[in-house]
């Protein structure tokens, strides 16, 4: 017994780890354990011999579960210690500053014209910005031979050879949208349709890349008037400030009649200040949707007509917050960014101010 109690009481200080001391329980006080297998020698044992081997017994198994669960605790304490030792935070320390992104004025100024369009009831549309050349020509009253095609410097896709699929572009205008909306959606409808177009262009005010919005309105009754009213209306919300329109007969060849439209400006001190002055300022074109346009869209012209209008948000963008250069919008410059971005808590909406 008291080999048994020396052997496993040492065993017992010097286990490793939890795993050692379970495997010591099984072997000394498990069922098949050295102390119980003792114990079961009990019964072979005379009354006068148990009596002495019996409480002895007891007792060595009792001083063995004890040194057990004292071992126990003291592997738990030294884990938890050496824990506490490798894992430590100062929350003293303040906390690392983070640059929040900002929104970009692109963006920002589609969200605002968004705003005011969708409280006049226009949905958002889209459509691709690889388009082919039926939906971004031919369909808006645009032939194969018409010089707009040229005029507008349109990229083409590559094509492989064997490749029998019709010619496709990088849209060059958001009018194509136009045409899909009215297969999509048939009459009436009142959409406007944000989003990138591409031409083969670049200066000071030209990126081969930039961004349009369309607005489509068909209904029975619809009338220049209505357009200028939506024109006129939306110009004022954007700017915040009453700002006159010009009307200017023009030509486009998806619309009959068609009107550019200037918006009032001054010039004065070398800057741009809309809403004021009596200089003008090209900023979209418009005009009633010619009956081929509508019936390319699937529309019967006899029964349904509309007004559309296509503006650049770009432009809108430099006019309204005074950016002057717009190849720097697509520079990705981190300071121009910071400079011109907005805070993306500054959602626009009508009522939450633009
Ligand atoms: N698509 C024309 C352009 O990119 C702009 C435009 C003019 C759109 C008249 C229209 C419109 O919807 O009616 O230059």
């Amino acid at each position: 017994m008291d080999d048994l109690r020396e052997k496993y009481l040492k065993a017992i200080s010097g286990a490793a780890d939890e795993a050692a001391l379970e495997d010591l329980r099984v072997a000394a006080v498990g069922k098949k354990g050295e102390v119980s297998l003792q114990m079961r020698e009990l019964g072979r044992m005379t009354p006068e011999e148990r009596q002495v081997a019996g409480p002895k017994l007891n007792a060595l198994k009792d001083e063995i579960n004890s040194a057990l669960s004292a071992k126990k605790a003291a592997l738990e304490d030294a884990a938890l210690d050496e824990r506490l030792r490798g894992e430590w935070l100062d929350v003293t320390l303040p906390g690392r500053d983070r640059r929040l992104g900002t929104v970009h004025p692109v963006s920002q100024v589609t969200e605002e014209v968004s705003a005011i369009l969708a409280d006049m009831g226009f949905a958002v549309a889209e459509g691709p910005q690889v388009e082919d050349d039926w939906h971004n020509f031919d369909a808006l009253n645009i032939p194969s031979h018409h010089p707009a095609r040229t005029e507008m410097d349109t990229f083409y896709m590559a094509r492989g050879e064997g490749d029998n699929r019709p010619p496709h572009v990088l849209r060059t205008h958001t009018s194509p949208v136009q045409i899909r909306t009215m297969q999509a959606q048939g009459a009436p409808l009142r959409v406007i349709a944000p989003g990138r177009v591409y031409r083969a262009d670049y200066d000071q005010t030209h990126t081969p890349m930039f961004h349009q919005v369309e607005g489509l309105a068909v209904d029975k009754d619809i009338s220049m008037a209505n357009l200028k009213w939506v024109l006129e209306e939306f110009f004022s919300a954007f700017f915040g400030t009453s700002v006159k329109t010009r009307f200017r007969a023009s030509h486009f060849p998806f619309t009959e009649p068609s009107a550019e439209v200037d918006i009032q400006c001054s010039w004065e001190g070398g800057t741009v200040k809309v809403g004021e002055g009596d200089g003008w300022l090209e900023v979209l074109g418009s005009g009633m949707v010619h009956p081929k346009v509508l019936e390319a869209g699937g529309i019967d012209p006899v029964e349904w007509q509309g007004f559309a209008f296509g503006m650049g948000i770009d432009r809108m963008a430099m006019l309204k917050y005074g950016i002057p250069d717009l190849r720097a919008f697509f520079d990705s410059d981190l300071r121009w960014l910071r400079h011109y971005g907005f805070s993306s808590l500054a959602v626009p909406t009508l009522h939450g101010g633009l």
